[in-house]
Parts: structure tokens; sequence; C-alpha cells
């Protein structure tokens, strides 16, 4: 490896500290799969569009396919891999395993990292493009249907699984989060209607 293009780091992934030599221009996709053989975080377009490499990057989602390794050395990166408390699942994946909220599987881990950051967004009060009343006094929106899929949008599923994703996250924002889930989507939904909703 040339090394006036590349750069000794050390990640912090899953509470371990990884030590590895990048090339400067690796992304922390790549970095993931290639170098840490942490496979779990899927490449879909590699350039921001379809969510599938959704990371937790200090608590915050970000897509690492947009993100250089060298860019995120000592911060604190979560993968799929790391949101099991060892035998237990992580309510996200629970949920998601509970409504099927997958079929092929490969959009599955950017969604629950996704899923848990939206939790954790909605908890904290953060307002999305479909929140009718931002106003501080008007309080936490509902984490309704519509909010979800909002705030779902950058995570595409090519095998259009959104109908059981929104009851997943719904499932697990009124058990992890504690308040603010619209069940409703519990009721009324043909299996049939699952081809017709997008995120
Ligand atoms: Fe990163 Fe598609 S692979 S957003
Ligand atoms: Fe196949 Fe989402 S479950 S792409």
């Amino acid at each position: 490896m040339d090394h006036t293009n590349s750069s000794a780091i050390a990640l912090r992934v899953n509470g371990e500290t990884c030590s590895l030599t990048v090339d400067n221009r690796t992304t922390l996709l790549d970095a993931l799969r290639e170098h840490l053989d942490l496979t779990g975080t899927k490449k879909g377009c590699d350039q921001g569009q379809c969510g599938a490499c959704t990371v937790l990057i200090d608590g915050r989602r970000a897509n690492s396919c947009l993100q250089l390794a060298v860019a995120v050395e000592g911060r604190a990166v979560t993968t799929i891999e790391g949101m099991a408390d060892g035998d237990r699942l992580h309510p996200v994946q629970q949920a998601f395993l509970d409504r099927d909220g997958y079929q092929c599987g490969y959009c599955t881990p950017g969604q629950i990292c996704s899923a848990v950051a939206v939790i954790e967004e909605h908890a904290a009060g953060w307002p999305s493009a479909a929140t009718a009343d931002v106003r501080p006094e008007a309080g936490p929106p509902r984490l309704d249907d519509e909010e979800i899929r909002e705030r779902m949008s950058g995570n595409l599923c090519r095998c259009g699984a959104y109908v059981s994703i929104v009851r997943a996250v719904a499932d697990a924002a009124g058990t992890h989060a504690g308040h603010g889930a619209d069940h409703s989507a519990d009721h009324g939904v043909p299996a049939d209607e699952s081809t017709k909703v997008t995120a």
C-alpha cells in the first residue's frame, strides 16, 4: 500500500477498538465490510440513496457509504452486529422478527439501525417533514404511521415490506421509547396492501 495515501487509524466499533490501515479514500462501509469482516452492514447503491449501509455514529444514523473511515476515528460506531445484548435481541430487532419486517433481508440491517435512531429522535422531540405542528409548545408528535414512513423514508426496501416494517417500528417505539406510538396499523390492513405502500 502506498503510505502517502494511507492512514493507520483506530475505529471504535460496537464497543471495541479496531486498528487498521486504510487508503484515505476508504469509506466506513468498506472498512467495516472489507477490513473488519463486519458484513452485516450492506452495500446497495454506494451513493447515499438506499440506506442499506445505515449505521449509528455517536448514536445518530448515518450512511456509511458517505463517510470516510479516517473521518470517524475516535467516534462510536454501532453496526447491526452490535445491537443485541448477548443472546437478547434489541427490541427493534425483536419487533422486526415478530412482525416479519423483511423478505430477503438485504435492507434489514439498515432498516433496524435507522429505526433505532428514529425512536430516539422522536423521544427527543425532533420533528419530521410529516409533523403538522412544529411549535415547541405543541409537544412531540405522535409516532403514527405517517411519521414513521417519513422518518424511515431514507431506507428503501426492494421487496416492498414497508407495511410490516412500519408495524415493527411502531411496536418497538411502544415498548422501547415508551410513548407516542400509534398501533392503529395493527388493525384492518389487508395482507395484499403490502405491495401498495411506499416509504
Ligand atoms: Fe449507502 Fe445505499 S449503500 S445509501
Ligand atoms: Fe428485501 Fe427489504 S427485505 S430489500
